[in-house]
């Protein structure tokens, strides 16, 4: 028995599922007649040094999704909780970034091959590390991202950009500083039973 299938424009109720055609704007241009007060050259550089802080935000989320997975030891239990909550903060900041740059006129850095290329925070190993190594790289990894922050903020306060420097702040630097105390307090030495 065949299969009857409807094929004829007018009778075809199948989606357009082939569609294949120029991008509409290219990464790196910010779409010049914005009704923005600030002007496109000043949204062009925030929006450039925007897709660094949200490469380097993706690059930190995904890093602690990896140390979520990987981690091992005693503390194994509260760290992969840990792990995770920093994970789902990093998601929402990088949220917040991109939607920064649209709302600025930009295009956001997105997939992972792109995000890899643009951020500035050294790649971990594919293969799983120690917590100690694993907190480790997590604060060097906040560090850049907080010197990051400082540099984008003071950035737009010069240009003017008064919400960029916002959400450099706000947003991202005192989440980060939070989340940074918050790992770097598990490297601290300090007895388990016995007091010194
Ligand atoms: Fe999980």
């Amino acid at each position: 028995m065949s299969v009857k299938t409807t094929k004829t424009a007018s009778g075809d109720v199948a989606p357009h599922w082939h569609a294949k055609a120029n991008e509409i704007q290219q990464f790196g241009t910010v779409i010049a007649d914005l009704p923005h007060p600030l002007s496109a050259d000043v949204r062009g550089s925030m929006c450039e040094q925007l897709n660094v802080l949200l490469a380097d935000t993706l690059a930190l989320r995904d890093m602690y999704k990896k140390h979520h997975w990987q981690v091992s030891g005693p503390t194994f239990y509260q760290l992969h909780l840990l792990f995770d909550k920093h994970y789902e903060e990093q998601a929402e900041m990088a949220d917040t970034i991109a939607e920064r740059i649209q709302s600025l006129g930009g295009v956001t850095v997105a997939m992972g091959g792109d995000v890899a290329a643009l951020s500035t925070i050294p790649a971990p190993p594919k293969g799983k590390e120690e917590v100690p190594v694993q907190i480790s790289r997590l604060l060097e990894a906040h560090k850049i991202v907080m010197s990051l922050c400082k540099d984008i903020a003071d950035a737009a306060d010069d240009a003017g950009d008064d919400g960029t420097n916002d959400l450099a702040i706000s947003d991202i630097l005192r989440p980060n500083e939070l989340q940074s105390w918050f790992i770097g307090q598990h490297l601290v030495e300090m007895p388990l039973i016995l007091a010194k």
